[in-house]
């Protein structure tokens, strides 16, 4: 069967059992798009060989053409059919956290097509956790490409009905697996240049990779300087709520007070904020911070200050129900950009489009 095409008004929604496995992976055979759950986020997966089929995931999600995608697969073994062996390092990081939330790039397998990898002479390469993802790659006898299952710009999607909401009719099916227990994509790690450079930060940090493999670089997107990033996707408009976000940066207190402040400033009539619907993304530590303002600000708790992966877990499904609920300006808590911590703040920074507030004591 040559791939369908996208204007199908029918997505299968079934919840992960064998059976319904078992249809995708013949979905994916057969070259259809079928979204699944990874421990990151949810991946919009096709057959890595099956051209018509990658073209139709950028279709789906309108994605720029340029933008190339993870190849992910279901034991190590099966890298060897893409890739051209690991150098030293990428082995013993592999070893380490395969399988789980990292993507590896290294050279291309010569004499595969250039339609597997956007043109490139690298491929990225992921062995997930999860174990439905692992079982759907397995049973489609392929590696399956895979990006994030969201229209282009949006939030990554970290529950089935975010997949829906986004994609719903314009792909063949959607494996339903609860939410992801990440919640953040995964952490990319380059090892085709001289010293391994990590291009996207995750929830396996810089701190777990040097020690396993030393120092690493940084690529210009992770530090925020002006320099084109190496992976491609890192240079378009990310994570972008229909509210305008701004993220306030500093030790909590001095946030959800220059936050409160900002919120009085509203309510007394600030004619910025004249008509609009108003959002915190706050804290379990600072929630109580904003009970002044009743119903007339919504509230929502990304998580616990304390444990960084209950933010991560969160914090796209925050993103995602401000729009729900018609939310026009959101002021979002910040955190410390160490541990998870800068993968949250590099999302979230771009969620904001640099919108960024550093918040001081006042005395
Ligand atoms: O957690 C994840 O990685 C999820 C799940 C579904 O596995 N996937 C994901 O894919 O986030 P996507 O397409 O949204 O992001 C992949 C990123 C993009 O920024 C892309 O430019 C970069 O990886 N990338 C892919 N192949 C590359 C390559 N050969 N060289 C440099 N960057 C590459
Ligand atoms: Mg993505």
């Amino acid at each position: 069967m040559s791939a369908p095409e996208i204007k199908a008004p029918q997505t299968i929604f079934a919840q992960a059992d064998d059976t319904a496995i078992n249809t995708a992976a013949r979905i994916i055979r057969e070259g259809g798009l079928v979204a699944f759950p990874t421990e990151t986020v949810y991946g919009l997966g096709a057959d890595s060989f099956n051209e018509a089929a990658l073209k139709n995931i950028y279709r789906a999600k309108n994605r720029p053409s340029d933008n190339p995608l993870i190849l992910h697969i279901y034991e190590k073994a099966q890298a060897f059919s893409v890739c051209d062996g690991f150098p030293e390092a990428a082995e013993r990081l592999t070893e380490a956290y395969w399988p789980g939330p990292l993507t590896v790039i290294l050279k291309k397998k010569p004499g595969l097509p250039g339609f597997v990898s956007s043109g490139l002479n690298t491929i990225s390469l992921r062995l997930p956790e999860n174990t439905i993802a692992r079982r759907l790659i397995k049973a489609s006898g392929t590696p399956i490409s895979a990006p994030s299952a969201n229209s282009s710009g949006k939030p990554s999607p970290t529950r089935a009905s975010h997949v829906l909401y986004d994609l719903g009719g314009k792909i063949d099916m959607i494996l339903d697996g609860g939410a992801c227990d990440y919640g953040l994509e995964s952490t990319i790690v380059d090892f085709t240049g001289d010293v391994p450079c990590l291009l996207r930060p995750g929830s396996i940090t810089r701190e777990m990779i040097t020690d396993v493999i030393g120092e690493i670089q940084l690529d210009s997107s992770v530090i925020g300087s002006a320099e084109p990033p190496r992976a491609p996707g890192m240079k378009y408009t990310h994570y972008s709520p229909l509210a305008d976000v701004t993220v306030f940066m500093g030790e909590a207190t001095a946030v959800a007070d220059e936050i409160t402040s900002r919120l009085r400033g509203a309510r007394l009539g600030n004619p910025v904020y004249a008509g609009k619907k108003l959002g915190v993304m706050a804290t379990e530590q600072t929630k109580e911070r904003y009970a002044e303002f009743g119903a007339d600000v919504l509230v929502l708790v990304v998580g616990d200050r304390n444990r960084p992966a209950s933010v991560a877990a969160n914090l796209f499904k925050i993103l995602r129900n401000f729009d729900y609920y018609g939310v026009d300006v959101v002021f979002a808590e910040g955190f410390a950009e160490d541990g998870e911590g800068l993968a949250i703040m590099n999302r979230l920074k771009k969620a904001a489009g640099n919108n960024i507030v550093q918040c001081h004591h006042k005395d």
